[in-house]
């Protein structure tokens, strides 16, 4: 299956759509994961993003778009994928459309998990992540083993992003609600939008998504 995840920062897409795309043997395709890894490498395409990440502020749609239409043709997305992150705009969301069609195999469903602001910063301020493996943890709700380390690279000490300051946090938000928030009425009107609420023990949204998505899929 092909699958989107849309929501606000902090809301869980990594957090779930790693559980979902391991469960099920599909590629987790996060473009913000690739691009801090492109950042990570210094890489042309981490030197171009990485001041537009540090305010909050959107990659342009031709470069995201450029890099989900290779992502998704790599061997490890062909049983199906994730995507996470992406699309976060209207023409992202017409791009993709028009890459899969091309492909003849459109998107399956697009999940939108919420929460309630108050929730996402306070999610945003106790995250920590590994460099390695970009897994998330949360001091208050999920913390790693030993709370400094990655459980999955025990040499490995967790960072925070530097984008989730209560400044960055705040534009993201703002992005979000001005350009990517309206995604969701765009896939609701096309009859193709199932909400999930992300707030609640994560098994719980885990649960719910499961259902969203559909337990047989293929
Ligand atoms: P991106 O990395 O996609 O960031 P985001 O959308 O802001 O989302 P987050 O990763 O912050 O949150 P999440 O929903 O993944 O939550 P998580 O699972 O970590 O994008 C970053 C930047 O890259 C953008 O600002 C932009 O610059 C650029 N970019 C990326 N894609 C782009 C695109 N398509 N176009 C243009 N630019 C693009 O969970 C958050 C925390 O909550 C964690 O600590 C977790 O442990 C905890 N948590 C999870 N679930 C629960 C729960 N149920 N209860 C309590 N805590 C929970
Ligand atoms: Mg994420």
């Amino acid at each position: 299956m092909q699958v989107v995840l849309l929501g606000p920062p902090g809301v869980g897409k990594g957090t779930q759509g790693r559980r979902l795309a391991s469960d099920r043997g599909w590629a987790l395709i996060s473009t913000g994961d690739i691009l801090r890894d492109a950042i990570a490498k210094g890489s042309p395409l981490g030197m171009e993003a990485r001041k537009l990440m540090d305010q909050g502020m959107l990659v342009p749609d031709p470069v995201m778009i450029g890099l989900v239409r290779e992502r998704t043709l790599e061997p490890d997305a062909r049983e199906g994928f994730v995507l996470d992150g992406f699309p976060r705009t209207v023409p992202q969301a017409d791009a993709l459309d028009a890459i899969l069609q091309d492909r003849g195999r459109p998107l399956d469903v697009v999940v939108a998990l919420t929460a309630p602001d108050g929730e996402l910063v306070r999610r945003l301020s106790a995250r920590w992540e590994c460099p390695v493996c970009r897994r998330v943890y949360n001091a208050l709700s999920a913390p790693s083993r030993d709370g400094r380390h990655c459980d999955d690279h025990p040499e490995t000490e967790l960072r925070q992003r530097v984008d989730d300051t209560a400044e960055t946090v705040r534009r993201r938000l703002e992005v979000y609600r001005e350009q990517t928030a309206p995604l969701a009425d765009h896939y609701r009107t096309q009859g193709r939008l199932r909400e999930v609420n992300g707030t609640g023990p994560q098994d719980h949204v885990y649960g719910a998504l499961m259902a969203a998505v559909g337990t047989n899929g293929h």
